[in-house]
Order: structure tokens, then sequence, then C-alpha cells
């Protein structure tokens, strides 16, 4: 096992690295790519049901992912700016609750930069940015692979909610999985549950570091859904232009509203796009005609307590639980050993 050396370990400065034994070259793997009939069953299934859904992996298309950066901008998106808040502060005592850390396993990796200011104080010997698309990953982990030559690089892109099977050149043993940025509030408790376990079982000797959204005030909730200047709405709204690309359908904007709502009894933020107007909607062999009112449900956001969220953890097997919250007890971080 290498381990690299750090001249440094404050969190903003790109360590020195020693100029001995440089890593291979890192390693790109694409293994899941939904095929174009699988994802229009999905959504024309999605579409024909009587509440109608389209999934929330469609509102990340180019401008959809664009326009997610940019809500994570917005006065009114806590999410990020609490995370970072306690990343900033926290950073060492979660890393060293962690433990020695050989592999780090970054889950939804996009551009790496939240991993990225983890690794002078996690120090693996091999990094592992998992997202949907490699191509994401590209301009990422050549920024990582400059900054540390000595860090082995294993890039893959595979769907991790539906299979989280690794391939054998990610090491087994001391993982520590990263899932920062409260994506896991974006699935059903139950799969979220199911995923922890996924994670627990390719953990033998390891942690994961996780980053997870708090029940709170409807005040607070719904304007971080529903901004001011927009973002939110157009992002949500963006997902009907994707739609059409991808079906050939003809959503028509215009006709169609951004909602958002808290939903207590089910402790999540939902989103939903509601017909202005009755309209029918057309794609190559099908349409659908929605009532005015009539909403398509397009994303849940679930909000934890700490303790039903430390609850899960351990029912996934996971022990040593322990998490940090931002000053205000917005979000919270947590760290469970495996
Ligand atoms: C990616 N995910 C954690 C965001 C959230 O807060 O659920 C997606 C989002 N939807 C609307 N705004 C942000």
């Amino acid at each position: 096992m290498r381990v690299p050396s750090y001249s440094s370990s404050a969190v903003d400065t790109i360590p020195t690295v020693a100029p001995a034994a440089p890593a291979p070259e890192p390693r790109f793997h694409q293994r899941h790519v939904e095929t174009t009939d699988t994802v229009r069953k999905e959504l024309l299934d999605g579409l024909a049901k009587e509440q109608a859904h389209i999934s929330p992996k469609f509102l990340y298309d180019e401008l959809g992912s664009s326009l997610f950066t940019a809500i994570t901008l917005l006065d009114e998106y806590y999410p990020t700016r609490c995370e970072n808040e306690i990343f900033a502060k926290h950073s060492a005592d979660i890393v060293a609750h962690a433990g020695p850390v050989h592999t780090l396993i970054d889950l939804g990796a996009g551009d790496c930069a939240k991993a990225e200011r983890l690794l002078a104080h996690v120090r693996p010997a091999q990094y592992v940015p998992i997202d949907i698309s490699v191509d994401y990953l590209k301009a990422a982990v050549k920024r990582i692979a400059d900054h540390y030559p000595d860090l082995e690089i294993s890039a893959l892109g595979m769907d991790f909610f539906n299979d989280l099977s690794l391939p054998a050149e990610v090491h087994a043993e001391r993982r520590a999985f990263f899932y920062p940025g409260s994506s896991i509030g974006n699935l059903p408790p139950e799969q979220a549950a199911d995923l922890l376990a996924n994670i627990r079982r390719q953990c033998a000797d390891g942690a994961l570091i996780i980053g997870v959204d708090l029940v709170k005030a409807r005040e607070i909730l719904e304007p971080a859904y529903d901004d001011a200047v927009g973002v939110t709405a157009a992002f949500n709204l963006n997902m009907l232009r994707h739609v059409n690309k991808i079906l050939g359908s003809d959503f028509n904007l215009a006709q169609w509203q951004h909602l958002a709502c808290f939903n207590e009894a089910r402790s999540r933020m939902e989103m939903h796009l509601r017909a202005r107007v009755a309209t029918t909607v057309r794609w190559p062999g099908g349409e659908r005609s929605f009532k005015e009112g009539e909403r398509i449900h397009t994303e849940d956001s679930y909000k934890y307590r700490p303790h039903a969220f430390k609850a899960m953890l351990s029912r996934a097997g996971f022990g040593q639980i322990r998490y940090w919250t931002d000053e205000r007890e917005w979000f919270a971080v947590f760290c469970a050993r495996a």
C-alpha cells in the first residue's frame, strides 16, 4: 500500500507531494449506460400514471446541471453553505472519527470539489470518484492528478443507486465512502435505507461520511425550493425541455408552473409542475391530457431528524455514529464506522 506524503494538513493549501514513484495514470471505466429505450419507457410509464411523475434524474441535462450549480449560490438555498460551514470547522474531527482510510470513494462526485477539500485531511492512497458518466469526471480527475501525482485514481461511470458492486481495482481495505450534498434525501426512505445497506456491504472495515438535510420550519424550507430569482423554477421547468428532447414530445413550458411545498407528514420538500391551462401533450405514438391545475410530481427532498437518520445508519449495520451540524442546526454531516 502506498501512502502519499503531504507537506501540510491545511484544507485550502495545495499540498506539496514528494516527487517519488508517481501513481499509474488515472483509469476511467464507464459501466452503466441506460439505453434510449429504457429511458423512454421509464418516462412514458411515469407520464401514464394517474398521478403523473417524472424521475428527478431528468432534472440534470447540461442546462439543468448548470442551473443546479446556480441554485447552490442562492441566498435561500442554505444546504450547500451549511455543509461547507461544517466541513470548514470540523473536517479534522470528522476524518479522525472515520479512522485511517486507504480508499476514498466519492459518490456522485461531479466536479470532485468537495472531496478535493477533504483529501489533505484523509490522505488516502486511492481516490475513486463515481458519477453516472465518467465524462463528467474527466476535467476534475486531471486537476486532482496534477495536485496529487502519487494518488491512485480510478474514475467510475455507473449508476450506484442500482448497483454498487465495485471493480477489483478498488482496494477492499479501509474504504471511506463520501456522499455529501444531502442527495440521499432525494431517495424515498426505503431506497435510502437500501443504499446505506449496500454501502455498508462494500465497506468491511471503513466508514461513511454523508451530508443530510435536517427538518426545519416551512418558512425556511419553501423559499429554498422556490427562490425569488426563479432559478429553481427554471431548474424544474427545464425538465420538460429535457423530456421533449428525449421523447420528441411537445410540452409547452409556458403552460406549466413550478410549485414547491413542504409535506410535513412525510417530512419532505416536494416539487411539482402544475398545468396553468388544460392541455394535451403529444409525442410520437402517444399523448396525455392534463386538466387545468393537474400536477406532475418531479422531486422529493426528504428532511431528517438526527435521531431518525442515526437509526437508519444503525439498521444498515453502521456503528460509532457521530454527527456535526452548522451553527443553526439546519444541516448535518454524519460519520459512521463499519
Ligand atoms: C441534489 N439535491 C440534494 C437537491 C435538493 O435539495 O434536494 C436538488 C434540488 N432540488 C431543488 N433544489 C435543489
